[in-house]
């Protein structure tokens, strides 16, 4: 049985002391009633080892939201896969359209960084998705395949149950403007289809596919509800406990 899951990528906000804060809530919130999925937090670098310390005993994962292409050395400013996991992240968030689009991260980059990660004992969180344009032009199937071929789908079998992919249509993003149930499951349903291409049935199966891109406390039941639907990868709405909360609660 794949995993369920809620994952927040809380992307360039919060000081120390605001996710602290927002960390402590959380946990606070989930030690009162437990989750029917996994719940992981993607933070910033600077939260990583004090949040992995702060959630150890508690039911939440921590997740970087990137990591670097490089193994070590001369690299002004980089944090490679290594250190992340000596934070005690257990995930990294890579591919996701923002990196792709303002930091110029092409296929080749997140194959490279995907392999780091995974060599370093993290757990990936693949993102993948179109933009409006593509979708317009009924594209969004091509380019999600691409995305995988061209970062992923060289992994081992073996190194395969380390990757959850998530779905997020990059016109969706934080504009408010949802999928609909019906589109998230027809594209998840697609990409279970390339996992199983080359992966086998079961894997495919296995493997976790979230949905991202404006995904609320009011939107999740209906998303979470599709076969091919496994969760959520949470922008905004994973920056308030309370809000985060009731998208975890979609899996009741
Ligand atoms: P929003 O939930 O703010 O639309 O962001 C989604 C996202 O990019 C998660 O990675």
């Amino acid at each position: 049985m794949r995993k369920k899951i809620v994952a927040g990528n809380w992307k360039m906000n919060k000081t120390l002391q605001e996710g602290i804060a927002l960390a402590s809530e959380l946990k606070e919130i989930l030690a009162a009633e437990t989750p029917k999925c996994d719940v992981i937090i993607g933070t910033p670098f600077i939260h990583l080892a004090t949040l992995a310390e702060l959630t150890k005993d508690s039911v939440i994962a921590v997740s970087a939201e990137n990591c670097a292409d490089k193994a070590s050395g001369a690299y002004t400013g980089e944090v490679s896969a290594a250190m992340v996991k000596s934070t005690g992240a257990e995930y990294v968030i890579l591919g996701h359209s923002e990196r792709r689009e303002y930091y110029h991260e092409t296929p080749e980059i997140l194959k490279e960084k995907v392999d780091l990660a995974l060599e370093n004992g993290l757990k990936v969180i693949f993102c993948i998705g179109e933009s409006l344009a593509q979708r317009e032009q009924g594209e969004q199937e091509a380019v999600c395949k691409a995305e995988l071929a061209g970062s992923v789908f060289h992994l081992t079998p073996e190194q395969w149950k380390n990757i959850v992919i998530a779905y997020e249509p990059i016109w969706a993003i934080g504009t408010g403007k949802t999928a609909t149930a019906e589109q998230a499951e027809e594209i998840h349903a697609y990409i279970r289809k390339c996992v199983a291409e080359v992966y086998g049935e079961q894997a495919a199966e296995d493997t976790s596919i979230l949905y991202g891109g404006s995904c609320k406390a009011s939107n999740a039941p209906e998303l979470f509800a599709k076969p091919d639907i496994d969760g959520g990868l949470i922008g905004g709405a994973s920056l308030k406990a309370p809000d985060f909360k009731g998208i975890i609660d979609a899996w009741k």
